[in-house]
């Protein structure tokens, strides 16, 4: 890890899409459920509307949770806030909508929630995703709170956010391909590296850790292999299931 990175204190369990297992993902309905199941931390999608407002949504275009043709980034905040977002996992989430991150956030700063931001841009919109992110959380994060971590596929988007945003914590996140990655993420700057769970070895956790990285990983919602991989020395589990991973790893 590169000087100069901010640190960050990874939690045992991050809500992946809020409860995404039990509803709509990236729906307000969603992180509710994850505050209830117990969850510190939630993990959400961002990308921008046609009008650069910054919303959660995970896919690029509004097929599978809207049911629309068309794509996130044609249409401006004030459509998209005409869409469904919760219908589509079940009748009675409805009327679910498309949140703003701002709402998000305040959501998070009322309830003490902790923010794993994946910056998942639209194609062609990976640098000023970041900076209408950074733009909103100058607005409204407060300053005596832990600041949200940054996390993306995209590298360009971590590097303005490394750039404008020196301060926020990074993290790289990375599928199957783990090539360059030392000097991906010592460029970036990143505080933690997360990781899709099968990759794990004894030997790239060692790695992770002899360099000063926090470790999380994605998407695990069977028990057993979240505590494997909290013994390998994994730091973070990140879950569609909040609730059945924090008790199984005992953290109430
Ligand atoms: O941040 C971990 C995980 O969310 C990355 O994959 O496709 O669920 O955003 P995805
Ligand atoms: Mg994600």
């Amino acid at each position: 890890m590169a000087d100069a990175t901010p640190k960050v204190i990874l939690p045992k369990v991050q809500a992946h899409r809020g409860a995404k297992g039990v509803r709509p993902e990236n729906t307000m309905a969603s992180l509710r459920e994850a505050l209830a199941q117990g969850a510190s931390w939630t993990e959400f999608d961002v990308k921008l509307s046609k009008d650069g407002i910054p919303v959660l949504y995970h896919d690029q275009d509004l097929k599978r949770t809207s049911g629309l043709d068309g794509l996130v980034k044609d249409y401006t905040f004030d459509e998209l806030q005409a869409f469904e977002a919760g219908a589509w996992f079940d009748e009675s989430y409805k009327g679910e909508k498309i949140p703003s991150l701002e709402e998000v956030l305040q959501f998070h700063i009322d309830n003490g929630l902790h923010a794993n931001i994946e910056l998942k841009p639209s194609d062609g919109e990976e640098r000023e995703t970041t900076r209408a992110v950074v733009d909103l959380l100058a607005r409204i994060w407060p300053k005596d709170l832990a600041k949200p971590l940054f996390s993306s596929f995209k590298r360009e988007s971590l590097e303005v956010a490394r750039d404008i945003a020196p301060d926020y914590p990074r993290g790289l996140l990375l599928y199957d391909d783990l090539s360059d990655w030392q000097i991906h993420a010592k460029n970036l700057r990143c505080s933690t590296i997360h990781l899709w769970h099968k990759m794990f070895t004894p030997e790239l956790i060692a790695e992770f850790k002899s360099e000063g990285y926090g470790i999380a990983t994605y998407t695990v919602n069977e028990a057993e292999i979240a505590i494997n991989l909290v013994e390998m020395g994994v730091d973070s589990i990140i879950t569609d299931y909040p609730d059945s991973i924090i008790q199984a790893l005992k953290i109430k």
